[in-house]
């Protein structure tokens, strides 16, 4: 009986999934066409490969499930409701954000907002959105854009976070504390709420608007708006820091920062777990949909950061590296910091 309902569930999933990336696919390739007249020109080999990295991680999510990493709940764990509403408020969005890249406006910021209190590199409109990460119109969006965007697998990718926090919870004898750097509006947290009841969280985000959006899905956890460069939190102080899709937004030296900063919250032994675009060495097969989100996109550090090697990044920095998983359109870097005495990595 419980594998015919894991059998129908999984079923059910997977048809879930194909809906999402078709629909998201075919209208973004007609908005594509109609406001940029762009058309895709990517091979079969190229759009062959995309989809085994697709199937792969379905599979790899639906065993997870099956391992008990995390609850059957977060297959289906969608905002459905939340996201239907935000649709049109989306669709009216589209063509502005398209008329901003045809003109290169990345400096649209909202005229309320005081930029001169953000680093330079962050003043900016990413991804071409409305207001950048500054507003409240830009946090009730962001979660069903990127949805949108990764045709339904935002979530999927996030929550590979929550295989090496497993093990983690696993080896530990009390709840873990977690903190996620760059929580945006909390989609990775909720996911680690749901998998790790017992855990302490946190969450810092530069954006005082995506953190307001967080604590509303997210009461019980400890959430600040600043900068991961300089972390409000004590030395020593998690036994995990996990960070999704911060790294390809930040220059070079802020990456490094960020990386010491995380160092130094961990426990001796704790995990640093990044979930982040592929790069180059890791994506060959797939060059041209990376490509495409640079050229899409306003993500001025994507080239760099693709170019680079995020698990040789973090060994620079004193982690020792544990494992890096494909994620489809991303990967899972889990290092760890060095136990007092041990030979340097
Ligand atoms: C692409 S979004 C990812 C958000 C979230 N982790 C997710 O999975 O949706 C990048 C996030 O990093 C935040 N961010 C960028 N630079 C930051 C910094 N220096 N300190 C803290 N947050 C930063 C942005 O405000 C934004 O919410």
């Amino acid at each position: 009986m419980s594998t015919l309902v894991h059998e129908g569930s999984a079923l059910a999933y997977r048809l879930q999934q194909q809906l999402l990336v078709t629909v998201c696919g075919v209208t973004q390739r007609i908005a594509r066409r109609a406001l940029l007249d762009e058309r895709e020109e990517f091979t079969s080999t190229e759009l062959h490969a995309l989809r085994r990295r697709h199937g792969a991680l379905l599979q790899r999510d639906l065993e997870n499930v099956r391992a008990g990493v995390y609850p059957r709940s977060l297959l289906f764990g969608l905002p459905w409701q939340r996201y239907a509403r935000l649709l049109p408020r989306l669709a009216r969005d589209v063509p502005h954000m398209m008329e901003r890249k045809k003109r290169g406006g990345w400096r649209d910021l909202p005229a309320d907002v005081d930029v001169r209190r953000y680093p330079p590199y962050y003043r900016r409109t990413f991804h071409w959105q409305t207001d950048g990460y500054l507003s409240e119109h830009s946090a009730e969006l962001y979660d069903v854009s990127v949805e949108f965007l990764f045709g339904g697998m935002a979530d999927v990718m996030r929550r590979q976070c929550l295989v090496p926090l497993h093990a983690a919870a696993q080896a530990s004898t009390r709840p873990l504390r977690i903190l996620d750097v760059g929580c945006g509006t909390g989609r990775t947290l909720a996911q680690i709420a749901a998998a790790q009841p017992a855990a302490e969280l946190a969450g810092v985000d530069l954006s005082p608007f995506y953190i307001e959006r967080a604590r509303a899905e997210l009461p019980h956890a400890e959430l600040v708006a600043g900068n991961a460069e300089s972390l409000p939190f004590a030395d020593a102080s998690f036994d995990a820091v996990v960070s999704v899709f911060l790294f390809h937004e930040l220059p070079r030296h802020a990456r490094r920062t960020v990386w010491a900063e995380a160092r130094r919250v961990l426990r001796p032994g704790g995990r640093f777990i990044v979930v982040d675009s592929v790069q180059r060495s890791d994506s060959q097969e797939i060059a041209y949909f990376v490509d495409r989100f640079s050229r899409d996109m306003h993500e001025p550090f994507y080239r760099e950061y693709i170019e680079d090697d995020l698990a040789a990044g973090l060994r620079g920095e004193g982690f020792a590296i544990e494992s890096v998983e494909p994620a489809y359109l991303a990967k899972v870097v889990t290092a760890r910091t060095p136990h007092p005495g041990a030979a340097t990595p």
